[in-house]
């Protein structure tokens, strides 16, 4: 392939030639913004990473500051193949994001991926379902979704309504958003599984794909089996190698022990919710 002037950052890796299923890139920011108090979206210019993340598939990061050596793993919040941007949505809960927080513009990252095993994509009408962080990823599932012809449908929940700022960013790429609270400030008021079975009663959704708290994600899970709607979960185990070498993410499945960045971070709920 030969490149001309104005080549995109897409044609730029396709003209490489076949990639490897991951990378380990160095990568420099182009913006880093506070979603609401303590959580930030960051986006940085990785096209290797950009042209071959799946949705569910998350990132290594390192920062070459605040004396953190082992990198932390985060969902692909957004991915974008023309302009080789990969955005993270992530929330600051120690020393590793703490640091990563404090990057401007231009200074440089490193991300291993895509890992792990993603969502499923091939479902006609899924419904996404998802609470705090857990809606990273699934932005990216309702963008990626949309972008391959196939709508779906969100189901968020939150503490109060500040907790579902959440909604701004997936109402270009969800039909349909509903809403609870814990405390009714917005949306219905209580957990998601509230109107979940009356959502999977007049929908006919094919699929259920839950990333949030593991007690949500659960059970999220039991009402799907008792619709007889297939679910997948996205788990969260720290994570030393995130590339199934260190064993730190392993948990017992009903096919035994399982690396949660290898063989997941995505499994069927009823392999690992049993
Ligand atoms: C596959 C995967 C995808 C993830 N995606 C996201 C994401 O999109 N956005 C996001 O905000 N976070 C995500 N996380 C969680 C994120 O990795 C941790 O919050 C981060 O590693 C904390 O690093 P730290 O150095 O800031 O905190 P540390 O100083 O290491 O720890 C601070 C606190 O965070 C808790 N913590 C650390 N790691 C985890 C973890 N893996 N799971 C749960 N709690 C943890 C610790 O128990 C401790 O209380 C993901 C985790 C996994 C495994
Ligand atoms: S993080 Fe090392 S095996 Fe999963």
């Amino acid at each position: 392939m030969t490149l001309h002037e104005h080549a995109t950052p897409a044609e730029k890796v396709a003209a490489m030639g076949s990639l490897p299923a991951k990378v380990d890139v160095k990568a420099p920011l182009v913006s880093q913004e506070a979603l609401t108090e303590g959580v930030l979206k960051l986006t940085a210019v990785a096209p290797s990473i950009a042209l071959r993340a799946m949705p569910g598939q998350f990132v290594q990061v390192g920062v070459n500051r605040g004396g953190t050596l082992l990198r932390r793993p985060l969902g692909i919040a957004e991915a974008d193949p023309a302009t080789g941007h990969v955005s993270l949505i992530y929330r600051v809960a120690g020393k590793g994001t703490l640091a990563l927080s404090q990057l401007k513009p231009d200074d440089e990252i490193k991300l291993l991926g895509p890992l792990g095993h993603g969502f499923s994509t091939k479902a006609e009408k899924p419904l996404l379902v998802g609470g705090g962080m857990g809606l990273s990823p699934l932005l990216y599932a309702a963008e990626y979704l949309l972008g391959h012809k196939t709508e779906t449908d969100v189901l968020m929940g939150g503490r109060t309504e500040k907790e579902l700022f959440w909604q701004q960013l997936f109402k270009d790429c969800a039909k349909n958003i509903h809403l609870t609270t814990d405390d009714g400030s917005l949306g219905t008021k209580g957990f998601v599984t509230t109107i979940l079975p009356e959502l999977l009663k007049e929908n006919g959704y094919d699929l259920v794909i839950a990333c949030g708290p593991e007690i949500m994600m659960k059970n999220v899970a039991k009402v799907c089996k008792e619709h007889d709607v297939p679910c997948e979960v996205s788990l969260e185990r720290r994570m030393g190698c995130g590339l199934g070498a260190c064993l730190s993410c392993s948990i017992d499945t009903v096919s035994g022990r399982r690396k949660v960045c290898k063989d997941g971070p995505v499994f069927p709920a009823e392999e690992v919710f049993f």
